[in-house]
């Protein structure tokens, strides 16, 4: 643990031998803060961005759990907003990770204690983060900057994450099989979860301040991906005009940033981030409804279980 620890940076560090530590997916240890887990690293990215991040009125921030589908709404949105500046033919999308031209604050920005110079980002500064709602800076909760929020169903996201997990362990790390990945991940013991309360957080949020917070779901893009290409880009503060609805802008941006052109993309075949993971690991399948491959009926009805307990009443369900 000493370790684990020394090597990090960030002004948190001294917090994290009194957090309760669990057992990680891939690194050794995640730690619960604000009642959310974090590797160490991520967590110390977190405290950083809360300290130092200051929103503008007219920054727009993508959220998810990880594995949502958040590479996908990070095409979409830089696509939307960033539309009278490139041609479909030309853009950077082809040539650049969704990840790089959205970068995460905690993970990418605010990593490892950088303090990054935001001066150069045109505006609308685009950011994405995991922070859970309670946890975001202060800066963000209370400017009006925009916050769209991407869920998707737990038994996929589980599903994605266990996958995801699995490829980036190392040769030298056992691989966790399918059931004990299960246990943490409905014990909240994942990445950013537990996966309800982060999605609650947002939905309450957006229920309350429908302006300031907009809630989308993977499930429903995927099933009527040009509707909420519209309502994200009107959420976003640009809505399409007719002329763009008459050339097929939106249709445009949807098969730009679908998953069959995003995957067979050079730069997203043999790509890789800065912190080593292959571009290729955030594109799998991409569908709807996959846990079908995967999970028992004991499982599926501790997932509903779950879902019925935490999110009853809310008014959101799966
Ligand atoms: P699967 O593992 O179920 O295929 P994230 O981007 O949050 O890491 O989420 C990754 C999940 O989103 C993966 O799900 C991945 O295949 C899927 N995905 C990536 N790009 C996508 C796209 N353009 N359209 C739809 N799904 C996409």
């Amino acid at each position: 643990l000493q370790e684990e620890v020394e090597e990090l940076k960030g002004e948190g560090k001294h917090l994290l031998p009194s957090l309760p530590r669990g057992v990680g997916w891939i690194c050794n240890h995640l730690y619960q803060y604000q009642g959310f887990w974090y590797t160490a690293r991520k967590l110390l990215g977190a405290i950083n961005c809360q300290g130092h991040f200051k929103a503008q009125d007219t920054d727009l921030l993508l959220v998810t759990n990880p594995k949502s589908g958040t590479t996908w709404l990070k095409a979409i949105a830089f696509a939307i907003v960033n539309r009278k500046r490139y041609s479909f033919s030309h853009h950077p999308l082809l040539t650049t990770n969704p990840h790089e031209l959205v970068p995460f604050l905690e993970i990418k920005l605010y990593v490892d204690d950088h303090v990054p110079d935001l001066a150069t980002f045109t505006s609308p500064r685009l950011f994405s983060t995991h922070l859970p709602y309670l946890s975001l800076p202060d800066s963000v909760k209370h400017s009006k900057c925009k916050v769209v929020f991407l869920c998707r169903d737990p038994k996929d996201t589980f599903i994605s994450l266990w996958h995801f997990t699995s490829k980036l362990r190392t040769s030298g790390q056992e691989p966790i099989s399918l059931e004990e990945a299960f246990h943490r991940f409905c014990r909240g013991v994942s990445l950013y979860g537990p996966f309800w309360d982060h999605v609650l957080g947002y939905w309450n949020e957006s229920q309350e301040r429908p302006d300031r917070v907009c809630f989308f779901k993977y499930e429903e893009m995927k099933e009527q991906p040009a509707v909420h290409i519209r309502r994200l880009a009107k959420f976003l503060g640009y809505p399409f005009s007719p002329e763009e609805e008459e050339e097929g802008t939106v249709e445009e941006i949807f098969r730009l940033c679908s998953f069959d052109t995003l995957s067979n993309l050079d730069v997203n075949k043999n790509g890789k981030m800065e912190s080593g993971e292959e571009y290729r690991t955030f594109f799998r399948r991409g569908v709807v409804g996959d846990w079908v491959n995967y999970l028992t009926p004991e499982m599926v009805d501790e997932f509903n279980r779950i879902t019925d307990q935490k999110l009853g009443g809310s008014g959101l369900t799966f």
